[in-house]
């Protein structure tokens, strides 16, 4: 019996939390849920967006299930997301994009990893106005890159990589500009590099790296990178096998492991009952397969993979007009685990 810290989320995120939940019942394999709250139900709660006792649940637990959480815009308290992520050294992200047949997107047979740093760069949350007579003249974010973080992240890239049976690990960069930063990032991602001889080895300008992912999505294996490059390109990744519906995310650090949909709350459809599940049950088998579960986990995506292929089980997001909810798509997934 495991046992794993459960955030059911804002918005949307307890209808498709509850979803991935009977879908790893169904896959057969025994949670003990923590239930703990975060973001606005726990502001709601306890009048504070990220409570002790939540932190307490995941230390103690160290695999964390998390629904989305709703994150005010400018003002409000800081990003719950960010917060855990640096409480937790949550270091790597990591965001498989693999093809879906069935899926309504003009690339094909696209199959890359994203890892992207976690805690550091321009997310450090090193920001500040500069006042003049009480009027903010300018704004300043300072990106944090530092060799241990950078190291960490890389060599984590190439394990993945290596345990993955991967060929390529490419290293995004935009070292012609950001000398130091990102300069830095480049210097020990070829390091790194020298003692994985096995896993070939690329460095990549961002912008052009961007155009390829798009022209030829199928020269990317592994990539690695900063915070905010990684935020964009995962998100591009995700563009390319059919939207944030079907992507999930990772969070893997020293003191815990988090999974989640890499979607917010969507508060626009929140109690339509029409909620795409399937981003959150991909999140569960990259969980069953964290936690040595993998059988399950591989069951529980081929069964995504199946009812997206047959078309007949989804939701709005993926077949316009639909009537097929959140619940329907959940259980045409248990019944393939059946
Ligand atoms: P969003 O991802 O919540 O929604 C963007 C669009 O995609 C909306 O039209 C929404 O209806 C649709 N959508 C998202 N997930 C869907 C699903 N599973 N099924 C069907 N349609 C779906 O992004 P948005 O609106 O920018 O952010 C809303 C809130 O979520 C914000 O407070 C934001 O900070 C938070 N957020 C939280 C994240 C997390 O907890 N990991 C990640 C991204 C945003």
């Amino acid at each position: 019996m495991h046992k794993i810290t459960l955030i059911p989320g804002d918005g949307i995120g307890p209808s498709i939390v509850d979803a991935a939940i009977k879908v790893i019942e169904a896959a057969g394999v025994q949670i003990e849920w923590d239930r703990q709250v975060a973001g606005m139900a726990a502001v709601e709660k306890h009048g504070n967006p990220l409570p002790d006792a939540t932190i307490e649940s995941i230390r103690q637990n160290r695999i964390c299930f998390k629904g989305p959480l709703t994150t005010p815009v400018g003002g409000g308290y800081r990003s719950v997301n960010v917060t855990l992520r640096q409480a937790f050294n949550l270091y790597a992200n990591v965001r498989p994009a693999i093809s879906f047949e069935g899926t309504d997107t003009p690339f094909k047979n696209v199959n890359l990893v994203t890892v992207r740093e976690n805690t550091e760069g321009l997310y450090a949350g090193i920001e500040h106005f500069i006042k003049v007579d009480e009027e903010k003249i300018a704004a300043e974010s300072i990106a944090v890159v530092t060799r241990k973080g950078s190291e960490r992240v890389i060599e984590f890239a190439f394990d993945y990589a290596r345990r993955a049976q991967r060929k390529k690990v490419t290293l995004v960069h935009k070292a012609n500009i950001l000398k130091c930063t990102s300069g830095l990032f480049l210097e020990i991602g070829r390091e790194v590099a020298k003692k994985y001889p096995e896993i070939e080895f690329e460095d990549r300008i961002v912008d052009a790296a961007s155009m390829q992912m798009v022209m030829k999505p199928g020269i990317f294996d592994v990539i690695v990178t900063t915070n905010l490059f990684g935020d964009i390109l995962s998100d591009l990744a995700s563009g390319l096998v059919g939207g944030l519906g079907l992507t999930a995310g990772a969070n893997i650090g020293v003191d815990a492991a988090l999974f989640e949909a890499v979607h917010g709350s969507a508060p626009d459809i929140a109690d339509k009952g029409i909620a795409n599940p399937i981003a959150m049950i991909i999140a569960a088998s990259m969980m069953l397969e964290h936690i040595g579960e993998l059988k399950a986990a591989r069951a529980v995506e081929q069964a995504v993979r199946d009812v997206i292929r047959e078309g007949t089980h989804l939701t709005p997001d993926l077949k316009p007009g639909s009537t097929c909810g959140t619940a329907d798509l959940a259980q045409a997934i248990v019944a393939k685990l059946g």
